[in-house]
């Protein structure tokens, strides 16, 4: 199929039924790696699987005692201060944050992963005061209620400026160099589907994830704990389930009720396009230049829409 230089019309229809038809899962039973994993099913369906519901759940609950799924542990990127701030300006040490801890202290002017229960003095905000260093060594979360308490917050630093003033206060209390807690901590549950999906669900054993070897980064279905999800470490050799996103495309230019008309003779329903999570299923689908049949669709607006896509 010539599809380097194609321009493809993807129709998009009005719906009716909001849930068709799932996801088609794949398994794989061959011992792999979760990368490993990742990439075969990226090469031969879609990708690894992605679990929406618990309808998807079922589906993936007959399998081997352990199978991979693409579940993996988000880059350690997403960092947030106290102040419900996300942290955007970052300050870290070489070779941090190495994705152990999920709470941040301060030293010598850098950022530091450190375990949330260690306890170091720290910097309190107060929106009328100004910095406040406070000299009692306490857990990162006792710190943040004394802070809330008898001042506004655990201190933001989000810019160079507020950096400055931070290493301030710290030299003018003879501390340059001590260990303090600021204001930053890793949001939890950042785990993020090899697909890119958004789906919330999850289906985790009782005390899982636990991270229990320090890099437990990736997910597998447990079969021994009734299918519920355990994180692991990524390099263990699981057999996996792929899943495989159902779409049709077509390669012709059609008003949207010449097209409805010929999928609903040829096949069953358009599909609809209507978030950036389905564009982006539709183009996985595109890139790998086959025609499909089946049908994939949600439903939100009636609009007549069409998406042209360029490969
Ligand atoms: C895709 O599937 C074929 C046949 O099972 C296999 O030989 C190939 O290695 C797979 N691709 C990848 C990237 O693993
Ligand atoms: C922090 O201090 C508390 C109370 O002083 C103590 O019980 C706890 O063991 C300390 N934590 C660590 C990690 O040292
Ligand atoms: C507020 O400060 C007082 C006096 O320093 C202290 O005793 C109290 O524990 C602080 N509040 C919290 C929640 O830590
Ligand atoms: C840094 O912050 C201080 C206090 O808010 C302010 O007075 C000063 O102008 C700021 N400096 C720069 C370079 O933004
Ligand atoms: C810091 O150290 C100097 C010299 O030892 C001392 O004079 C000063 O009082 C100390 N400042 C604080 C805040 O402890
Ligand atoms: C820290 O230094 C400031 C002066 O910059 C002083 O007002 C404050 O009392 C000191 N805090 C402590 C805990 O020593």
């Amino acid at each position: 199929m010539d599809q380097t230089l194609y321009f493809i019309l993807l129709l998009i229809a009005l719906c009716s039924v909001s849930e068709c038809v799932q996801r088609q899962y794949h398994f794989i039973n061959d011992g792999k790696t979760w990368t490993e994993a990742q990439r075969y099913c990226r090469e031969n369906y879609t990708d690894l699987a992605t679990v929406d519901n618990m309808n998807d759940m079922n589906e993936l609950n007959k399998y081997a005692a352990r199978v991979w799924i693409g579940l993996q542990r988000a880059s350690c990127d997403k960092w947030q201060w106290s102040s419900g701030e996300h942290a955007l300006y970052r300050n870290w040490a070489t070779g941090q944050p190495d994705c152990n801890d999920e709470c941040a202290f301060m030293r010598s002017g850098q950022w530091h992963e450190g375990q949330c229960s260690d306890n170091w003095s720290f910097i309190c905000y107060n929106a009328n005061t100004g910095l406040i260093f406070v000299n009692q060594a306490m857990n990162w979360g006792d710190a943040q209620s004394y802070c809330r308490q008898n001042h506004t917050d655990l201190v933001s630093v989000r810019n160079q400026n507020e950096s400055q003033q931070v290493e301030k206060i710290l030299k003018d209390n003879n501390s340059s160099g001590s260990h303090v807690w600021i204001g930053l901590f890793r949001v939890r549950d950042s785990w993020q589907w090899s697909d890119q999906s958004d789906s919330s669900f999850r289906y985790w054993e009782t005390g899982e994830p636990n991270n229990a070897k320090g890099d437990e980064n990736c997910v597998a279905v447990n079969q021994n704990a009734q299918g519920k999800w355990i994180d692991v470490l990524c390099n263990r050799l699981y057999s996996f389930v792929c899943h495989e996103d159902k779409l049709i495309v077509i390669r012709e230019s059609r008003t949207w009720s010449e097209a409805l008309r010929y999928c609903r003779q040829n096949h069953v329903d358009l599909v609809s396009v209507h978030s950036e999570e389905m564009q982006r299923r539709v183009m996985n689908v595109v890139k790998r230049a086959e025609v499909w049949l089946g049908l994939r669709h949600s439903c939100s607006d009636k609009k007549d829409n069409k998406l042209t896509a360029e490969l």
